[in-house]
């Protein structure tokens, strides 16, 4: 009788799958729906949004959510759906002007989440910065950065050293023109496009050092969103004094939604050290990486995900993060810096500045731009997003929607990164008549909106620039379209909706139109402003 029943269970156990299988189900999310919104409108509404869609100039960031019907995956960032607990702080919100509730319980949990490191032990010396988002922080953290450094390096050296290599050089001199002072540069895996416009902004130079594995479009390597350490150590070596910091994303979000292993986080660390200067992330997809280190990397399979962050996070001096992603909230970023990493050690009255920075653009530093509620809510957030089934989930989803892509032929950055899927438009297109001028990237977004779902464009047009009369393409190139999937949002049947009718584009790609840019091509941040119309 009793063997019958493990006879079961043995039976029961055997297909939980490990890779995701395409419309078979055998575990249940790990977590039920506790409130549901209806959507405010219908799929079959093709004509309306048709409309719409040219009355908004075919820019996705301007098509009203509301007649969005279908999946609405134009980002991860601020579209998680909280849980009841994060609910249930949300209404226990201390809301004093001064030093609320949620603050302590928000500078308890960061040395929780990140490490004993990044807890305060100098109580005169604050390490960790509220502000509303993530680039609110790198706004101000650029802006006092970058007049730091001018402070220290009155000279107006602009010659670039002759043993940096012709590519590089190029690259960078590109980037000096029209820079009257002293120029800084920030390296990186990839910079998110805020964090890059930030540097620009302040006069310094970002400079993006994607792996050769990525660049090489290598899909069977698990971490390509490493930087690239010998193009580091060149730029460390010959550009020294001009490298205050190195960064590095985790995710790699401009790069593919990839991961970066602990050995490319470690060998970074090393290379910084050699070369005395802070290394710091932008941590925003801190939890999806660990994962990624989990399942991927040799020695982490048995290591809990808060182990493996707490590590990631003992190799940098400081960190940027918007909560909106890994902190499973609406709203919220931060800035840290370690008590005793070298940019504390370097700039020891930066911190003084970021405060005063708070004070002026955020609030009282005890909320830093947000409301009380935000902080306890991010509290509860911040405890979730490292746990193992949640991540198991989260992550699965996005491969499983991304394998149903694959199926159907349409061609994606592989391997699939924690957060979305990334549509190779350069592949997607090949063997049709399609230029680079035809901007069809966006064309394919305002195609998926009139079919109901909103996809974003990260490619020739979010990324190049437009400088008198002439398109200058994204260096290294990228061409992409993105399906971010928001956390703990839709269930597997509506990402294969869209995938659904991604296979329809794909079948007819070569009838996609062309688009013609009737407003802002020569804009800074060009793709949230412009305005487009299908060629006929
Ligand atoms: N860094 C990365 C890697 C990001 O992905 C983002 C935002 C930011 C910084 C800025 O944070 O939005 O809170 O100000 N990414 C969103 C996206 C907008 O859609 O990928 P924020």
């Amino acid at each position: 009788m009793s063997d019958s029943v493990a006879f079961f269970i043995s039976k029961f156990k055997e297909p939980l799958p490990e890779t995701p299988q395409s419309l078979r189900y055998f575990q249940p999310r790990p977590y039920r729906n506790a409130a549901v919104r209806f959507a405010a409108s219908k799929i079959e509404d093709f004509e309306k949004r048709r409309v719409v869609a040219e009355e908004t100039g075919l820019n996705v960031f301007n098509f009203p959510a509301r007649l969005i019907p279908g999946c609405d995956l134009l980002t991860d960032s601020g579209t998680t759906t909280m849980t009841l607990e994060q609910w249930a702080a949300l209404v226990m919100g201390d809301e004093s002007y001064g030093s609320n509730e949620g603050y302590f319980e928000l500078k308890a949990q960061i040395p929780e989440t990140f490490g004993p490191a990044w807890a305060q032990r100098n109580l005169d010396r604050e390490n960790f910065f509220i502000f509303h988002q993530g680039r609110a922080a790198e706004h101000n953290f650029f802006n006092l950065f970058a007049g730091e450094l001018r402070r220290r390096v009155p000279a107006n050296d602009r010659e670039l050293p002759n043993s940096l290599p012709a590519e590089l050089k190029a690259r960078i001199e590109s980037r000096l023109e029209g820079m009257r002072q002293p120029y800084f540069i920030i390296p990186s895996n990839s910079h998110f496009d805020t964090t890059e416009g930030n540097i620009e902004d302040n006069r310094m130079i970002p400079l993006n050092l994607p792996a050769p594995e990525h660049l090489a479009g290598d899909e069977k390597f698990p971490f390509r969103g490493n930087m690239d350490l010998k193009a580091l150590e060149v730029v460390l070596e010959t550009l020294n004094s001009r490298v205050p910091l190195v960064y590095m994303t985790i995710t790699n979000n401009t790069g593919g939604g990839q991961p970066v292993s602990m050995e490319n986080i470690r060998r970074v660390s090393e290379l910084a050290q050699k070369y005395d200067v802070p290394f710091f992330f932008d941590a925003c997809r801190f939890a999806e990486n660990a994962w990624f280190i989990q399942k991927k990397e040799r020695g982490y399979e048995n290591k809990p995900i808060p182990e493996i962050v707490h590590e990631m996070f003992g190799f940098v001096d400081g960190f940027h993060i918007s909560f909106k992603k890994d902190g499973l909230v609406n709203i919220g970023g931060g800035m840290a810096f370690k008590e005793d990493g070298r940019f504390a050690r370097k700039y020891s009255d930066f911190w003084m500045r970021m405060v005063d920075r708070q004070i002026l653009v955020e609030g009282h530093p005890t909320y830093g731009g947000l409301a009380g509620r935000d902080l306890k809510a991010l509290v509860q957030g911040l405890k979730l997003a490292v746990r193992q089934e949640y991540l198991d989930y989260r992550i699965t989803q996005v491969v499983k929607f991304g394998a149903k892509l694959e199926s159907y032929g349409v061609p994606l950055v592989q391997p699939i990164g924690g957060h979305a899927i990334f549509i190779d438009l350069d592949r997607f297109f090949e063997g049709t008549h399609s230029r680079d001028e035809d901007f069809k990237g966006v064309a394919f977004t305002a195609l998926m909106l009139i079919a109901g779902h909103r996809l974003c464009e990260l490619g020739l047009y979010a990324f190049g620039k437009y400088k008198d009369g002439k398109e200058i393409l994204p260096n290294p190139r990228v061409n992409f379209i993105r399906a971010a999937v928001p956390r703990l949002t839709y269930e597997d049947h509506d990402l294969f909706a869209v995938a659904e009718t991604m296979r329809v584009l794909g079948e007819h790609r070569d009838r996609i139109p062309a688009v013609e840019v009737v407003y802002g091509r020569d804009l800074f941040l060009r793709h949230f402003k412009s305005r487009f119309r299908f060629k006929r």
